[in-house]
């Protein structure tokens, strides 16, 4: 069979320094992360952060998380807060992003931040994405690495699904290990959950001791998770039914339950944190398969299948 995954490549020594030429020379690459794949360019530069804007064809109004190594040079682009500081020594590297005040003399591309005066970084425990952000001496912009208002990729082969080669370079990081997008908090005022993830409202209690908000409709969209239709894998999906349609798949959950040759189970040990890395894997191949609709069962509402749910309502908005 012809290999057309030309633009996949190992995250070897050779590799990693051709990434890097590719990201200071302005161009983008597809970057492994412990949560999704990232498209990632150089955050100090607007042609960088145009071409991801122009190739996600994301609106020009959301803004894009900056990835770090770690807390080095970050005090030029953000504004520190106790919480902030915390939650960084309990979980970084690691799935968690902050929305912080923009530091005023930042370098950070206004395009990337969509002209806000707020910015998202985090740090990313992949070991590829470390490595790469230690030989750099800039941060990336990284969304994740798919078209806008679609699922995103959780392995090399997923970025190339969803952008082709419309990119050169896409680095191998294996699958990602979490497979559902990071947490993000905003800590500009009142903790508050903007996008659940693996990282709960309980964890971040835990470490902060105040009150954890969540943020559940948008006024001004202060994360863009929360335009409508997101997460979707292109076909109709259904949330909390008992049965698939004609002609669609049935996603499952737990033990108990007849299957068929259209059933997916996202985790027959009735495990959530299995179920959100199985999530999106499922999804795709369903849509490989050529099954017409997507059912889902109910996912209960604790811990990790918040984070599912809140996924599976916006890939089913209609
Ligand atoms: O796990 C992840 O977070 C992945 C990997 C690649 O790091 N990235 C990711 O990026 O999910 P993206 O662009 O698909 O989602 C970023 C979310 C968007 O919903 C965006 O609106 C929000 O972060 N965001 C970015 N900057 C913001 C800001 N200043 N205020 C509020 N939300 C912001
Ligand atoms: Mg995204």
């Amino acid at each position: 069979m012809k290999n057309i995954y030309l633009n996949i490549y190992k995250p070897n020594f050779f590799n990693l320094k051709k990434a890097k030429d590719y990201i200071q020379n302005n161009n983008l690459i597809g970057l492994p992360t412990e949560t999704v794949y990232g498209l990632a360019g150089n955050a100090y530069s607007d042609r960088a952060v145009k071409k991801i804007f122009n190739l996600k064809k994301r609106p020009s109004a959301n803004p894009l998380i900056i990835h770090f190594n770690n807390l080095k040079n970050l005090k030029n682009d953000a504004i520190f807060n106790k919480y902030f500081l915390k939650l960084y020594k309990a979980f970084c590297p690691g799935p968690i992003t902050f929305i912080l005040k923009l530091n005023p003399n930042s370098r950070i591309s206004k395009v990337a931040c969509a002209g806000k005066k707020t910015i998202a970084i985090r740090f990313p425990k992949h070991r590829v994405a470390r490595k790469l952000l230690s030989l750099l001496k800039v941060p990336l912009a990284a969304p994740s690495a798919n078209m806008s208002s679609k699922l995103s990729s959780t392995c090399a082969k997923d970025v190339f699904d969803e952008i082709e080669n419309k990119i050169k370079f896409i680095l191998d990081g294996g699958r990602s290990k979490i497979g559902l997008e990071s947490t993000i908090i905003d800590l500009t005022g009142k903790p508050t959950i903007l996008r659940r993830g693996i990282i709960t409202p309980k964890k971040i209690y835990e470490i902060i001791g105040k009150k954890i908000f969540l943020r559940k409709k948008t006024k001004n969209i202060k994360s863009p998770g929360q335009f409508k239709l997101h997460y979707s894998p292109g076909i109709p999906v259904y949330m909390n039914k008992n049965k698939p349609k004609k002609g669609g798949a049935f996603i499952i959950f737990g033990k108990k339950i007849k299957s068929g040759k259209n059933y997916f189970n996202l985790s027959k040990n009735n495990n959530l944190d299995e179920a959100a890395n199985n999530l999106y894997k499922t999804m795709r191949n369903i849509k490989k398969l050529k099954y017409k609709s997507i059912s889902v069962c109910k996912i209960p509402n604790l811990g990790l299948g918040n984070a599912i749910n809140d996924r599976l309502k916006k890939a089913s908005y209609k």
